[in-house]
């Protein structure tokens, strides 16, 4: 029998009510070792669909499948003990219909035991939203910045420049909040858009390039423990250089291969016995 003491994992209740509180630390992540790492430190792990550009090499979040969300959402949940697990719902398997949505949504919470998901988008989606919401799919909704409308933006430009897309910006995150969202994300926007955005609505909001006065804030862990040795977008900050770190180990590796100082005696096995033999 165990005896280590249950660890209850944080609801989305409690991040709810978190809204005006303490901030909310999230982080993006996509393995379960990952997930072990991050756990301790973090209230949210979102598995974002972000994983299609950071693990999978891909241009764009769009081709990514729900299958590999589902893959790398129980792989998250099953690295993680105390952080609610939130999975973000990728391109073309919410936006046809609130019914399709439901049907794709059900599969996420059902296959890999996370809390809830993730969509993007603004009053268009609040329809959708409600629906889910209705039948027991907690909706943690993402406005500003949608990755998976970078060709309706025409890139990855950050939002809320004018009074027109500010305005618009805060009427999607009121519609979404009112159609029951739990949390919103903000994704690069004017701070002014995404501190009054933070005022107006009763649901926490979670910044990405977003404003300090968000409720809370989220980065994918690979960017913020610098795992790339490339480009890292304005509103990242490095806590780390693994990259680097990374390209050094390796390097000491081929080094100790190619000069056969790896593997060494305590490397191997039954050495010991060969040379009591040959005493
Ligand atoms: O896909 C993702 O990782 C995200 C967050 C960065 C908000 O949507």
């Amino acid at each position: 029998m165990s005896t280590e003491r249950p660890v209850s994992r944080t609801t989305v209740p409690e991040i709810a009510a978190r809204k005006g509180g303490e901030p909310i630390v999230c982080l993006a992540a996509y393995t379960a070792p990952m997930a072990r790492l991050l756990d301790p430190h973090v209230d949210l792990l979102l598995v974002g669909d972000s994983l299609g550009m950071v693990v999978y090499g891909l241009d764009s979040t769009l081709p990514v499948g729900l299958d590999t969300m589902i893959a790398h959402g129980a792989a998250v949940v099953r690295g993680s003990r105390r952080a609610i697990v939130v999975v973000d719902m990728p391109f073309g398997s919410y936006q046809a219909s609130p019914a399709d949505a439901f049907r794709a949504c059900a599969r996420v919470l059902a296959e890999t035991g996370c809390a809830g998901v993730k969509l993007e988008g603004g009053a268009e989606m609040a329809e959708t939203v409600r629906f889910l919401v209705d039948r027991g799919i907690p909706v943690m909704a993402h406005v500003g910045l949608k990755p998976q409308s970078v060709h309706a933006h025409g890139g990855y430009r950050y939002q809320g420049r004018d009074d027109a897309s500010a305005r618009r910006l805060v009427a999607d995150a009121e519609a979404v909040a009112q159609a029951g969202a739990f949390s919103v994300v903000i994704e690069a926007t004017a701070e002014a858009v995404a501190r009054e955005i933070t005022t107006r609505i009763p649901v926490p909001t979670i910044g990405i390039g977003a404003s300090p006065h968000c409720d809370g804030q989220i980065l994918v862990a690979d960017d913020m423990l610098g795992m790339f040795l490339e480009f890292t977008p304005k509103f990242v900050k490095r806590y780390g250089e693994l990259g680097t770190g990374i390209g050094e180990a390796v390097a000491a590796y081929a080094a100790d291969v190619r000069a056969r100082r790896f593997p060494g005696p305590e490397h191997c096995f039954g050495l010991r016995m060969a040379a009591a033999k040959s005493a």
